[in-house]
């Protein structure tokens, strides 16, 4: 498999995407359930992106954040065309489109593109990651009170917030200080290039995280699920970091 075809078709369709989101003229929003919404421009955005990659690749297979997911095939393109919705409702800049494909299980090529700021963050598999072409590589930083670290405040599931929030009061007083971006694309994007030296979130789907994990791994950081659970790819609970602080962290935060 030809994973840079893989990696430019998904860029493609990312810009193309991102250019009719920044036009975004009016949009309608819907309610999907609580706090979670969807507008017509989310819709437009993954119809726009499947119909680019198909006409590319009409042997694999999707699964959209909208539009479920069809046929399943051994090449799977995983698709958020708007992470962030909330930011992109609030013309708040960062929101992403997160494309990944992936064969037989592995991520192989992702882009995770931030139109509002111009950024194009990209890797494929054994090839490194990159900020609008150019390599980035995760923090060297290794002391926790050093470290800024994406949170989420799982404002969407009440029983493991009430777990979850009583330790984030601890923990930031053993780092310098959190961030809550409201992408998760972008919160492993910034952990690949650097910006933050980790990023934590339980209960999100493979089509949030996908292409972000194989960006973090590709910048030489570490990606896992929560202690003692699977990988965040089946979990959906999302560790992430620059290596040198993940046992600090994965040991500062439980589900249990
Ligand atoms: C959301 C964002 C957000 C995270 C939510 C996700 P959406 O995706 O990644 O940062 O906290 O859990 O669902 O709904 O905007 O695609
Ligand atoms: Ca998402
Ligand atoms: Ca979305």
């Amino acid at each position: 498999m030809d994973r840079q075809a893989k990696l430019g078709a998904a860029r493609e369709a990312a810009l193309k995407a991102g250019a009719m989101l920044l036009e975004r003229h009016s949009f309608h929003i819907e309610n999907k359930a609580a706090k979670d919404f969807v507008t017509d421009m989310d819709k437009a955005s993954e119809r726009m992106i499947i119909s680019s990659l198909r006409e590319r690749f009409p042997e694999d297979g999707f699964l959209g954040e909208e539009t479920g997911v069809g046929e399943k095939k051994d090449g799977m393109w995983i698709i958020d065309p708007i992470d962030g919705t909330t930011n992109f409702i609030k013309n708040i800049p960062l929101y992403t489109i997160s494309i990944a494909y992936m064969y037989r299980g592995e991520i192989e090529a992702g882009v995770v593109y931030a139109p509002a700021l111009n950024e194009m963050f990209t890797a494929v598999k054994g090839g490194g990651a990159f900020l609008n072409g150019h390599p980035i590589h995760v923090s060297d930083v290794d002391q926790p009170i050093q470290s800024v670290a994406a949170v989420s405040f799982v404002h969407r599931e009440p029983e493991v917030a009430r777990k979850v929030l009583p330790q984030l009061g601890e923990l930031v007083l053993k780092v310098n200080d959190f961030r809550r971006t409201g992408s998760a694309a972008f919160d492993l994007s910034c952990v690949a290039c650097g910006r933050l030296e980790a990023f934590f979130e339980p209960c999100l789907h493979i089509y949030d995280i996908a292409a972000g994990v194989l960006m973090v791994r590709e910048a030489g950081g570490r990606v896992t699920g929560w202690k003692n659970g699977p990988d965040c790819l089946i979990s959906g609970h999302v560790m992430a970091s620059n290596g040198l602080l993940h046992e600090f962290f994965l040991n500062s935060l439980s589900l249990e």
